[in-house]
């Protein structure tokens, strides 16, 4: 493995994380055996940055990763997120208020088994208050030992700057892939100007760009059926683009997982992709992407790729779209 520095703390993190969100949330049918093997087989690779959620599986996935992070608490880095939760009717709501962070902080800190969070990020910016006010909350958390460093996800350039205002923001998560490319244009220069780690979630695409993904084979309960990428027209045109891209890998001798995880990296020294797995076989695999140097040939095959492949699709439906930051 190789390693990043965090933010501005100085601390080694693999360069790449392990995202645990799929282990028993939003993708495919829950293998809690594959899912602890995968655990543990992270800290023997040397993959020390673990991310979680309070929301996935309603709490069920920080529990699971517990039992493998309590005996190996010091070798790895955990962040957990705060904020989403679904109302009495189910209504997917989000609370970034000052009140529901300390239940939420308390509630993760419990089903973590630690006493302390390494990383804490708001899972969105919430709208509703001003992010100061969410931020300074936040800090106090700091102040109370209960988590060391603070993040925010999918945050705007003008909610970064005004929480850097009120307490060092060490990483920011966004989506980044071949696919999902906004950041590109102001949050990861603002982050490399500030010294913030942009943590770069699916950065496979939610599997898109692993070419094992067939979107009509999706179970009814499987998160991405909700999501214009994989319906109809804009599947059809993934699906080719995936195996377009699978050429581009198996020309390079490498699978599109990794050349996906490589392009990520070769981005910028400030990003930590974090893809997600619940098997050992591909943790293995996705690690190998470090090895893996990108050429401007193979950038410009890439560019040209997605040129005939236009027509992607949103990567949100408007139910999430509307918790997308607006400040
Ligand atoms: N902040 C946010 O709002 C947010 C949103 C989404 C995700 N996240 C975080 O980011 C992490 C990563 O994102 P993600 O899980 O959404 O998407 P991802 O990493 O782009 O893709 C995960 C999917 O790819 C599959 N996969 C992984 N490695 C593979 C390989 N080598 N070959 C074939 N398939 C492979 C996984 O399959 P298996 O499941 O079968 O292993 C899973 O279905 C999550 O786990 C979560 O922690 C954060």
């Amino acid at each position: 493995m190789e390693y990043r520095i965090l933010g501005n703390t100085g601390i080694q993190l693999s360069a790449i994380g392990l995202g645990c969100m799929g282990m028993n949330h939003a993708y495919g049918i829950p293998d809690d055996e594959a899912s602890i093997a995968t655990l543990e087989k992270s800290i023997e690779l040397g993959i020390n940055f673990w991310d979680t959620a309070d929301m996935y599986a309603g709490g069920r996935n920080e529990a699971l990763i517990s039992k493998v992070l309590k005996p190996n608490r010091q070798k790895v880095f955990i962040a957990t997120k705060f904020g989403f939760h679904n109302d009495a009717s189910g209504k997917l709501c989000f609370d970034g208020s000052p009140a529901y962070m300390k239940k939420a902080v308390e509630a993760s800190l419990k089903r973590l088994q630690t006493d302390v969070i390494d990383l804490y990020y708001a899972h969105r910016v919430d709208q509703s208050i001003p992010v100061e006010e969410m931020v300074g909350a936040m800090s106090d958390l700091v102040k109370e030992g209960k988590v060391r460093y603070l993040g925010l996800s999918e945050a705007s350039v003008n909610s970064i700057k005004r929480a850097v205002a009120v307490h060092p923001i060490t990483a920011i998560q966004s989506e980044y892939s071949i696919l999902s490319r906004e950041i590109e244009q102001d949050v990861l220069p603002l982050c490399e100007s500030l010294g913030i780690s942009l943590v770069a979630f699916s950065p496979l695409s939610r599997g898109l760009m692993t070419s094992t993904v067939d979107s009509d084979q999706l179970s009814e309960n499987d998160f991405r059926k909700k999501l214009p990428r994989y319906q109809g027209a804009y599947a059809q045109n993934n699906q080719q683009l995936a195996e377009g891209f699978a050429q581009i890998a198996k020309a390079k001798q490498c699978s599109p997982a990794q050349l996906a995880i490589a392009w990520v990296l070769s981005k910028s020294p400030s990003i930590i992709p974090i893809p997600g797995t619940k098997r050992p076989k591909y943790l293995v695999e996705n690690a190998g992407a470090v090895q893996i140097q990108l050429s401007a040939d193979d950038f410009e095959q890439i560019e040209t790729l997605i040129q005939t492949y236009p027509n992607i699709g949103d990567r949100y439906n408007d139910t999430f779209n509307q918790f997308v930051d607006k400040y």
